[in-house]
């Protein structure tokens, strides 16, 4: 038996079914992404795992025990569940080490001078205990996230459930976070992460579950789901992360927009310089010889280009595609051959296709 055995979750409200049905075993000591697009379920999974909220139907097994049956022992059950979201949760008016004794002397009746060491042992862990006399407001993001931490950490739970826990965060303090959960994720705690964030995922978690429309539409290692998904609503969420799209039309043709908005793409994926240059360069190509002269004869259509931007074992792979194929289908000049770009047969959509491949020794 696994540790968690989940068999037909379903949780109905009046208008939307987040979850239809979900079945799935966790093994102790799994350290789990969840990842999908907005309103898949998510969210409503972990509250119905801590059983913030009640499960339609099915059941969720803990360690053998049915935490969905009416009898449950709810707080015994979130004493082994800690949750920590997006919002920190702080009491503002509490100093960090009061919000982490708190919860343990009423919960638990543990004594003041225990829940003290016990808090300063937690703040300790996540690297805070000089900042133990702040209040919430005299901390940063990233250290009121890592209070939260030690707040759930202080209850010694054997689950850790985290709802996008750095998503609140300006960039700067998702490591601090990121590093503390890593660490965590080693100490032989079941821990389940709900985050937007796909360095975090890709990272920290083991095995991913990619939810879509109600249920894990891909559960699998998480080497297995960043670079080749099985799934085909897998792939598009996992790559569409990774592409750059432009649509060009009559009303929009405006050259400089679309190259701001493609160098914006090209920093963020952390494109060298050289990728980056050629990009450019097979993107205007495509946009300026072929796509604005369609657009001239065929005002009434959309044309659009895209990058597609992929890196594998080693390499990497910039895809440029420009829709729909340039209708002269005259060949592609030499100013995009010159840069690294390579013209290969268009696509099965017939929509013409350029590849950048470099080293990541190029970088
Ligand atoms: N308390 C509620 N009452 C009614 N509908 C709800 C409630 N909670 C969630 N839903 C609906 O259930 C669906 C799934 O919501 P959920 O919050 O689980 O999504 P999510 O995958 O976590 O999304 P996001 O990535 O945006 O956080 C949504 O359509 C949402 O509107
Ligand atoms: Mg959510």
């Amino acid at each position: 038996m696994s540790f968690i055995e989940i068999r037909h979750l379903r949780k109905e409200y009046d208008n939307a079914v987040p979850l239809q049905d979900v079945s799935v075993s966790i093994g102790k000591g799994e350290v789990i992404g969840i990842i999908g697009p907005s309103g898949t379920g998510k969210s409503t999974f972990l509250r119905c795992l801590n059983r913030l909220e009640t499960p339609t139907s099915g059941s969720i097994l803990i360690d053998g025990e049915d935490i969905c049956r009416p009898d449950a022992d709810l707080a015994k059950l979130r004493r082994r569940m800690g949750m920590v979201f997006q919002s920190y949760n702080l009491f503002p008016h509490m100093m960090a080490v009061e919000n982490i004794m708190r919860p343990l002397q009423s919960l638990l009746g543990v004594s003041v001078r225990d829940a003290y060491d016990e808090a300063m042992e937690q703040l300790a862990c996540v690297g805070l205990d000089d900042k133990a006399r702040r209040y919430p407001d005299e901390l940063s993001g990233g250290q009121r996230q890592r209070v939260a931490i030690a707040r759930a950490l202080a209850m010694h739970p054997d689950i850790m459930l985290f709802d996008e826990p750095t998503s609140a965060l300006d960039p700067g303090m998702v490591s601090e976070v990121m590093s503390v959960m890593k660490e965590l994720s080693q100490t032989g705690l079941t821990m389940l992460t709900v985050t937007h964030d796909m360095r975090l995922a890709k990272e920290l978690s083991e095995r991913v579950f990619y939810m879509d429309q109600g249920g894990i539409y891909e559960d699998a290692p998480a080497a297995k789901i960043f670079e080749d998904p099985s799934g085909e609503r897998t792939r598009d969420f996992i790559f569409d992360i990774r592409s750059w799209r432009y649509a060009l039309s009559s009303e929009n043709r405006d050259m400089h927009e679309m190259l701001g908005s493609l160098d914006d793409f090209c920093r963020r994926t952390f494109m060298s310089k050289m990728q980056a240059d050629s990009c450019r360069h097979a993107v205007e190509e495509l946009a300026v010889s072929h796509l604005l002269a369609d657009i001239d004869t065929h005002p009434e259509h959309r044309f659009g280009i895209t990058v597609d931007y992929r890196e594998e074992s080693g390499e990497t792979k910039l895809l440029v595609r420009g829709s729909p194929l340039p209708e002269s289908g005259e060949p592609v000049s030499d100013a995009i051959l010159a840069g690294a770009a390579k013209r290969l047969p268009d696509d099965e959509k017939g929509r013409a296709v350029f590849s950048i491949i470099s080293r990541a020794e190029d970088k």
